[in-house]
């Protein structure tokens, strides 16, 4: 496995890099148009019956366009981790530091490991929230369905959006290192 991810690497690294960046940019993009720019549309519509399924179609087509995003940019991460030898260049064969700058940067790859799960977790619980959601606007049942929408979008894609600023930040610093 090792060997393959090692020879993947060697051969296409930009191509690897490309898929990672690009992403970020469909998820944390994605995200912001959808919060900002499409959200803030379909709050002027007059019905409330017509509010609630545009919200819950637009969060749906997101949910879809970003799933293989998310599994990409895991793979990518994984193949440029081993790849640039985050761990070797730390750690020697012992298991004790043998660098601390590098070990620095190490660590940096974990917390975007972190981020990568918390925004991935909250992801899946938005696309249970949002199908809950549809089950009961079929059902009419409207004010449950406002109430199993709104922390999508008071907080819980604002925070994936920070989550994935913060993850881009870091990708720049673990570039530069
Ligand atoms: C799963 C854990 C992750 C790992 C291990 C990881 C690892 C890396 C590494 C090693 C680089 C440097 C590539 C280079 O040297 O050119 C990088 C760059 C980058 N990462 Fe990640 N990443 C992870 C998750 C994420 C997430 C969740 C996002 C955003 C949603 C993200 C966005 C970026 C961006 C935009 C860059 C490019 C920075 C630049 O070229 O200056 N990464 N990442």
């Amino acid at each position: 496995m090792k060997d393959l991810i090692y020879m993947l690497f060697a051969n296409y690294k930009d191509e690897i890099i490309f898929l990672h960046v690009i992403s970020a940019v469909v998820w944390v993009g994605g995200m912001i148009a959808l919060r900002y720019a499409a959200h803030q549309s379909i709050q002027q519509l007059q019905s409330p019956l017509d509010k609630l399924q545009r919200t819950a179609y637009a969060l749906k087509r997101l949910f879809i366009i970003v799933a293989p995003f998310i599994v990409i940019i895991l793979l990518t991460a994984i193949i440029m981790a081993v790849g640039f030898g985050f761990r070797s260049a730390a750690i020697g064969p012992e298991g004790n530091v043998i660098n601390s700058y590098a070990m620095h940067i190490y660590k940096i790859v974990h917390v975007k490991e972190s981020i990568w799960t918390i925004m991935t977790l909250n992801y899946l619980y938005m696309v249970f929230r949002r199908n809950r959601a549809q089950k009961l606007i079929d059902n009419a049942d409207l004010p449950a369905a406002k109430a199993a929408l709104a922390p999508i979008g008071a907080y819980l894609v604002p925070i994936n959006i920070a989550l994935g600023i913060i993850a881009v930040y870091l990708g720049v610093v673990l570039q530069a290192g």
